[in-house]
């Protein structure tokens, strides 16, 4: 192909709202060929992922902006994904019910009535917190949650989802309240998707949180019509690879559909490594309804984490993230996904998990690593630690207090709980002292936008801005679908474009 050919087809495919009339040896022609070897029709961003999905939540886009703990997917992140009517969630975990209230209460008077989710998150530590905070939704009137963490299904996840079930002269179940479910294994899946235990409707309606009417229609109804399958992430994460996850799930809620005679068929959302338009198109093309960002976002202007630590971010490549364990689920094992470049929080906090593993008690720790640690982690003797937790817990907690002072190997747990907790703060606040502590969740999708806007606008942070960043994901994706079908066409690979520019804003917004 001439280079003035390939120039011309290149630019051409960039246009997503063209339709291309493709003639042999790869130039353009009009719809009056006879030698066309193709038509590629336009390929419209809005237009991936579920129609259904953007119908029930008044979308643009099906693209989901997911939650980032302690208010990092702030309320300005909401409101500015918002704006562009596509959906936020408010990262309302780790976050004192008040905070979250209030949070709630300034979304609703911005948005006035447009779509945004909030952070349900299962807190085995602090059952109260699920139990206040969905007080507050119901209170509130949000009547969309992103629910995470579950292992099972609670008494406050059945209250919320029954709540206001109605069933229309038509026959049709409608259930006011929503949840996005987010998961990363079929077993786990497979509760979302199947109506509430019976055992749980029964509680919520002895406890009188529901009526009758509501506890007939809950066999009906799935506790989550909208699944998000999380692969490979940023923060708590099973380290799923995409490929081998997505297909199953939407086996599973193909089947499930089936299996409980819904009206409506069950969705399954893409999350885990969606950080540059190839992955949103693959997992469009597989036929996830919507497309989850964390990482990405979190490197974005209108982030709740320090601009230091989204300098930081914004240098990471996919290689620059490392497991560590989680501080809320420190006990049980669970682990996270965190920035490993510029911080030397994961090697630490994996230290601490080994030791907690290997004693059973703060006296037990050899005299050398309590050196380290008062010296290099904590910069405090542990009994400086302790009287902080302490204090802590019996203003939140106390029952998990009175556990600990029976049960030294929940103290020692505790104690190192100050530190993973701690040093989520110090990035959050851009602790400059506490620089080599900080925890910055992030997934290897934060790398490879990185490393797609390499040495392009968006590689400065202070040029990020999240709803730029969806509009440029599902645009990317609109034109590599072109590609796509260009190559299925028969035009060489080596005569088409491997990549898509980050176009920035101002020409972004005439294709979108
Ligand atoms: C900093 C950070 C904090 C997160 N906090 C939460 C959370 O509180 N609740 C939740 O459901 N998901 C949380 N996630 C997961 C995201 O909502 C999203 O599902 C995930 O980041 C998508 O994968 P990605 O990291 O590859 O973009 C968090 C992710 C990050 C990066």
């Amino acid at each position: 192909m001439s280079s003035t050919t390939t120039a011309i087809l290149h630019s051409a495919l960039l246009d997503p709202r063209e339709t291309l009339y493709l003639k042999k040896g790869g130039e353009l022609g009009d719809p009056g060929d006879t030698s066309l070897l193709g038509v590629i029709p336009p390929t419209a961003p809005g237009n991936f992922g579920s129609k259904a999905f953007r119908k029930e939540f008044s979308l643009r886009y099906a693209y989901v902006g997911g939650s980032m703990v302690g208010g990092i997917s702030s309320v300005d992140m909401v409101a500015a994904l918002a704006d562009m009517a596509v959906l936020g969630m408010f990262g309302a975990s780790g976050l004192p019910p008040s905070a979250v209230e209030d949070a709630v209460v300034k979304l609703q008077s911005l948005l006035g009535g447009r779509t945004f989710g909030s952070c349900l998150i299962h807190s085995p530590q602090d059952p109260s917190w699920e139990e206040e905070v969905v007080d507050i939704y119901l209170r509130r009137g949000v009547n969309l949650v992103e629910a995470s963490a579950f292992m099972q299904m609670t008494p406050s996840l059945v209250r919320y989802r029954l709540h206001g079930l109605k069933e229309l002269p038509d026959g049709t179940i409608v259930a006011p309240n929503r949840i996005m479910a987010k998961v990363s294994r079929l077993e786990l899946a497979r509760r979302f998707f199947s109506p509430p235990p019976p055992k749980l409707v029964q509680e919520a309606l002895d406890r009188g949180w529901i009526t009758d009417q509501e506890a007939s229609l809950a066999p009906l109804t799935p506790m989550a019509q909208d699944l998000t399958a999380e692969a490979d992430s940023g923060g708590h994460t099973d380290f799923r690879p995409a490929l081998t996850l997505w297909p199953s799930m939407l086996k599973l809620a193909d089947e499930c559909t089936r299996k409980f005679g819904y009206r409506q068929a069950l969705r399954v959302g893409a999350a885990g490594g969606l950080g540059a338009p190839a992955a949103v198109l693959a997992a469009h093309d597989m036929g996830l309804a919507y497309f989850v960002t964390g990482s990405v976002n979190q490197s974005c202007l209108e982030s709740g984490l320090s601009a230091e630590a989204r300098a930081l971010l914004a240098k990471a490549g996919q290689a620059d993230v490392s497991q560590a364990p989680a501080a809320d689920m420190f006990e049980l094992g669970a682990k996270v996904q965190v920035l490993k470049y510029g911080t030397l929080f994961a090697p630490r906090a994996l230290k601490l998990a080994e030791l907690h593993r290997r004693h059973d008690r703060l006296e037990d720790l050899p005299e050398e690593e309590v050196q380290f640690l008062e010296d290099k982690i904590f910069r405090r003797s542990l009994a400086q630690v302790w009287t902080e937790t302490r204090e802590f817990f019996q203003r939140r907690d106390p029952p998990t207090l009175a556990k600990a002072e029976a049960d030294p190997k929940l103290k020692m747990a505790l104690v190192f709980r100050w530190y993973l907790g701690q040093a989520a703060r110090w990035a959050i606040n851009g602790v400059e002292e506490r620089r080599s502590d900080w925890c910055i969740f992030c997934g290897p999708s934060l790398g490879a936008f990185n490393e797609w806007a390499a040495g392009t606008y968006y590689a400065d942070p202070a040029n990020r801005r999240v709803a730029d960043v969806a509009a440029l994901l599902l645009y990317g994706a609109a034109v590599l679908k072109r590609v796509a079908h260009a190559r299925d066409f028969g035009v060489s690979p080596g005569d088409l474009p491997v990549s898509v520019p980050p176009l920035p804003p101002e020409e972004l917004s005439r294709y979108v």
